[in-house]
């Protein structure tokens, strides 16, 4: 349980009255009451407020309204403040201001926006965290710290410059060895001397390519400064952490984090955090399927331990090109959605919408008109008592998955830094892709790093995995010499860390697993397109499907060749392969075949391996998923569509949490309604 001190799903979120006028505190205290709110975030942004210069700290709104929150029943999500450092502090110490990407020393505006290598900014944030620790240690109302607020973006001046150094003696030692892993003999590139290698930004060794994506010259260096860039920011989250955790051991301590974020490495980061939180702005046309994996990868990052819902729209967002409304039972719909696949809060932003600057047309649970008496307001209303009703009971409770996909930081960056073979390879939306078809097919999926314990799972994929890290290729081929079964496609086994060829032919370091030798890659045009043609008939399957964007050249070198390309010259040649391994089977899908074949085939691969859905049959838009907990299970069924769908429940019964009733068989859901369904044994 996050804290004992609250044991039931924990409802509130962002709450900003050092913005206001205290007679607006009591009404917003007596609607929080209305709504069963019963935790704020509070002091995200008051860094300004609280330290108006640098020797005075005044935190006397903070202490009344920690009290009046307490006394209210209000626990506090307490934030350290330092996502925006204060004017004084950029005036007399510029060197919190980053330098941006195109060399140029930013002045003070914005917000996440300190250097993480500044002295300045190193020292006032432990500082100001050591300040509200100390004060708030004992305060009642402290439920969790959450340290600074969505940390990321890059720097590139000189102090950043000076710690990369550093960091990159720390990691290899010697220049002759960053000159080798980086390959610096391409284009006479070679480093005499530390101070030779300046961060690679638009000055030095990188440029905005196709689609706005950053290119470079040197994946290499370019990948060390993701790497880097991402540490130095957890550097400045554990600083901060560390001052806390002094003073007080007992009470946990997270910072929001925001999905598929590619700049942090947030499997490196989790491990520092006691309990994963995030922040989740899906718009209206963002597949289900896309949040759910967003919502698996958060709960991924800590080995399936329960996360926390910090932050979503009550109705709508402002930094959106088109922010629509979330329609009449959308949001409880996706606070649910949420809770069915790991989180134990269900929090906003924002508790009131602020009265200027740009986040005023931003959704909150009170709105400008300030009163209780409108929609969004009475949605929040229900559902704080519907969590009420729900109590502990789901609290603590995991989700249970047989199928893994593998998600990694490093190769996502390296994929998308690559020159070649393609433009059109995005690895979130190619993972999403195949984690889209599990989804359709009501199988759970966990979606987990490369280091993680695959033993628990009978099917392991591990989409585009470009990079192969020292030692995976190892701990897969043990996997599936035990029986498992592991997927894996074109662009895989082809670099180390460093991003430097495993020479002798790809897919290198998977190659004796797989079975096959990659000769060549070809990458399609947007118009173009291949076929995947099956040799022979699978029940349930076309004759053959649409692939294209890339496609692997392979031989079998002792894999079973199960489809090939059927067009181009090379037709004939192999599309899937599958190879025998120990007591397992490892997959190659050579090209990147249309959902359809994907949606079609991997539910019968995980039929043959025992692996269930959950429900028998749902139509399109119906999303379930199992919570267990203290040998009981609880089945959610979420109905996406406007409408009602019919669901079979199969041999599945049980009473629904939210209305009492008893479910079995056949049953009809109402649109945008769901049931979290106490299964009997
Ligand atoms: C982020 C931030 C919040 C707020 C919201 C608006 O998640 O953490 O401070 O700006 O976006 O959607
Ligand atoms: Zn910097």
């Amino acid at each position: 349980m996050i804290n004992t001190q609250k044991p039931k799903i924990w409802y509130g979120g962002d709450y900003n009255p050092d913005q206001w006028e205290k007679p607006i505190w009591d009404e917003d205290l007596r609607m929080f009451k209305l709504a069963g709110i019963d935790v704020a975030t509070l002091n995200v942004f008051a860094w300004a407020n609280n330290q108006p210069d640098e020797d005075t700290y005044e935190f006397g709104w903070l202490d009344e309204m920690m009290d009046k929150l307490h006394a209210d029943g209000v626990g506090v999500c307490l934030a350290t403040s330092t996502a925006a450092h204060p004017a004084w502090m950029a005036r007399k110490y510029p060197d919190v201001l980053r330098v941006d990407f195109d060399g140029r020393k930013r002045k003070f505006g914005g917000r996440h926006n300190s250097c993480p290598n500044s002295p300045t900014y190193r020292e006032y944030s432990v500082k100001m965290a050591e300040k509200l620790a100390e004060r708030y240690k004992n305060h009642p109302a402290l439920l969790i710290w959450h340290v600074s607020n969505e940390y990321g973006g890059y720097c590139y001046c000189d102090n950043c410059a000076a710690a990369f150094r550093t960091w990159l003696q720390e990691r290899y030692g010697s220049i002759d060895v960053v000159n080798k892993v980086w390959n610096t003999s391409f284009w006479g590139h070679t480093f005499y001397d530390w101070d030779d290698i300046v961060p690679p930004s638009s000055l030095s060794e990188e440029w905005r390519g196709w689609n706005g994506r950053t290119a470079t010259n040197f994946q290499g260096i370019s990948l060390d400064y993701c790497r880097f860039q991402s540490d130095s920011l957890l550097d400045c989250y554990k600083l901060e952490y560390d001052a806390l955790k002094k003073q007080t051991p007992d009470i946990p301590i997270t910072t929001n984090l925001m999905g598929a974020y590619k700049e942090l490495d947030y499997h490196k980061w989790a491990k520092h955090l006691d309990v994963v939180s995030w922040d989740n702005y899906p718009s209206l046309d963002t597949p289900y399927s896309y949040t759910a994996m967003m919502h698996d990868l958060m709960r991924g990052l800590k080995g399936g331990q329960p996360f926390m819902l910090m932050e979503q729209t009550p109705s709508q967002q402002n930094w959106q090109p088109y922010n629509s409304l979330k329609r009449p039972g959308v949001m409880r719909l996706w606070s649910y959605q949420a809770v069915a696949r790991g989180a134990d809060t269900v929090m906003f932003f924002q508790l009131r919408r602020s009265v200027g600057a740009c986040e005023k047309y931003h959704g909150a649970v009170i709105e400008h008109v300030g009163h209780e008496n409108t929609r969004v307001f009475q949605e929040c209303a229900d559902l704080g008592s519907e969590l009420y009703k729900l109590g502990d009971s789901l609290l603590d409770a995991r989700v249970k998955a047989k199928v893994a996909i593998l998600f990694d930081w490093d190769n996502w960056w390296a994929v998308e830094l690559s020159s070649g073979p393609t433009i059109a390879l995005k690895y979130v939306e190619e993972l999403h892709k195949y984690y889209s078809a599990f989804y359709q097919a009501n199988i759970a999926v966990d979606v987990v790093g490369v280091d993680a314990e695959l033993s628990g799972y009978d099917f392991v994929l591990a989409p585009v995995m470009y990079m192969v890290k020292p030692g995976v290729a190892e701990r897969i081929e043990r996997y599936v010499e035990n029986g498992g079964t592991f997927l894996t496609t074109y662009f895989s086994g082809i670099v180390d860390e460093n991003d430097r060829v495993t020479l002798g032919g790809y897919p290198g370091e998977l190659r004796k697993l797989l079975g096959i030798w990659s000769e060549e890659i070809d990458a399609l045009l947007p118009t173009q397109s291949n076929r995947i043609m099956l040799k022979s008939s699978i029940d349930g399957l076309e004759q053959s499907y649409n692939c294209g964007m890339l496609c692997d050249l392979i031989h079998s070198e002792g894999a079973e060749v199960i489809a090939e390309y059927g067009e181009d010259f090379y037709k004939g040649m192999p599309a899937l392969t599958v190879n025998k391994f120990g007591a397992g089977e490892a997959w190659y899908v050579a090209t990147s075949p249309d959902v359809t074949f994907l949606q079609d085939w991997l539910p019968k691969l995980c039929a043959a391996r025992g692996i269930e859905p959950l429900v028998t049959s749902a139509p399109d838009g119906v999303e379930t998923t199992l919570r267990e907990k203290d040998g009981v299970s609880y089945l959610f069924v979420l109905n996406h569509n406007p409408g009602a769908s019919v669901v079979s429940l199969g041999q599945q019964s049980g009473v629904d949490l939210l209305s009492d009733k008893q479910l079995s068989g056949n049953v009809e859901l109402a649109g945008r309604d769901l049931w979290i369904i106490k299964l009997e044994a």
